[in-house]
């Protein structure tokens, strides 16, 4: 298995690689900052990337599964391997020139993440794990920070697109974070939020209302640099096709989990 791993992983690489070699052509190429402009051009990217992406996974893994963001399921009906992929995770930043935007791979064996790339180009920064080996950047290994109170912590959030619907409960737990740690940031790419609490930049994140392609990478590069990942409330596991998601460096996960959900008071998210 680990040999199988290993093609798996140097795959995902170096088709993450290709695909931020995409995002980078049209990036800044913006000509105005017409909503139209921006959406043209970000689905340019978003398409061009992900068809690269599939086709060179299909390639490779003829018998493989792929999920993209953009274009759904493609490759076997039936397969153990599904190859779970955001061509162009944190589009707004993208449209607006921020460089924190990245291609979000992830490959999960009969439901378990195996093996997850995170690239994001304008930084330089690739990020790779694989089950049981570790996370890297760069090819350097990363470690979750040793910040073990949630007062000493710096947290990321992000909104989903429905938030309107979802404003009082957001705020809510938005409130207690501010409350009661150092600070709250909102990046804008869930798959780099996940990524700098790999690399001990950050200390926790929270999100509700993530789709499968911005979690499938990041989630393993978390708990393979020594974090955890779990749903909101205590004892909830961590589910991939779930919304609700909590990575930590695992030793403020408990008090962080107790912010966001009000020390287990009510929280009005569907679960
Ligand atoms: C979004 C980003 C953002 C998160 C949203 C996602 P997209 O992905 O990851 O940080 O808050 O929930 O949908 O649309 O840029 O691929
Ligand atoms: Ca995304
Ligand atoms: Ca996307």
């Amino acid at each position: 298995m680990t040999h199988e791993y290993d093609a798996i992983i140097a795959t995902a690489r170096r088709i993450a690689l290709e695909a931020g070699a995409i995002q980078m052509r049209y990036f800044r190429k913006l000509e105005s900052y017409e909503k139209k402009g921006h959406i043209d051009l970000v689905t340019i990217a978003d398409r061009e990337s992900e068809e690269l992406i599939h086709r060179e996974i299909l390639h490779a893994f003829p018998d493989h599964a792929v999920l993209g963001e953009e274009g759904g399921r493609y490759g076997a009906e039936q397969s153990d391997y599904l190859w779970i992929v955001d061509p162009l995770d944190g589009t707004t930043n993208y449209a607006h020139g921020l460089r924190l935007f990245a291609v979000s791979i992830g490959v999960s064996f009969r439901g378990q993440i195996i093996a997850g790339v995170v690239y994001a180009p304008a930084l330089d920064e690739l990020y790779t794990a694989t089950r049981g080996g570790g996370a890297f950047r760069n090819l350097q290994q990363i470690r979750v920070s040793e910040r073990d109170k949630l007062e000493d912590a710096l947290l990321v959030t992000g909104f989903p697109y429905d938030r309107a619907a979802h404003v009082k409960p957001l705020m809510t737990m938005l409130g207690e974070c501010i409350k009661s740690s150092r600070g709250i940031l909102r990046l804008g790419a869930a798959s780099l939020d996940f990524a700098m609490v790999a690399a001990g930049h950050l200390d926790g994140f929270y999100e509700y209302g993530l789709r499968p392609w911005d979690m499938a990478a990041g989630a393993l590069l978390v708990e393979e640099a020594g974090g955890r990942v779990t749903g909101f409330a205590k004892d909830e596991k961590f589910d991939l096709f779930g919304k609700r998601s909590v990575a930590s460096n695992g030793r403020i996960h408990d008090e962080l989990l107790r912010a966001i959900t009000c020390e287990g008071g009510a929280l009005t998210f569907p679960p």
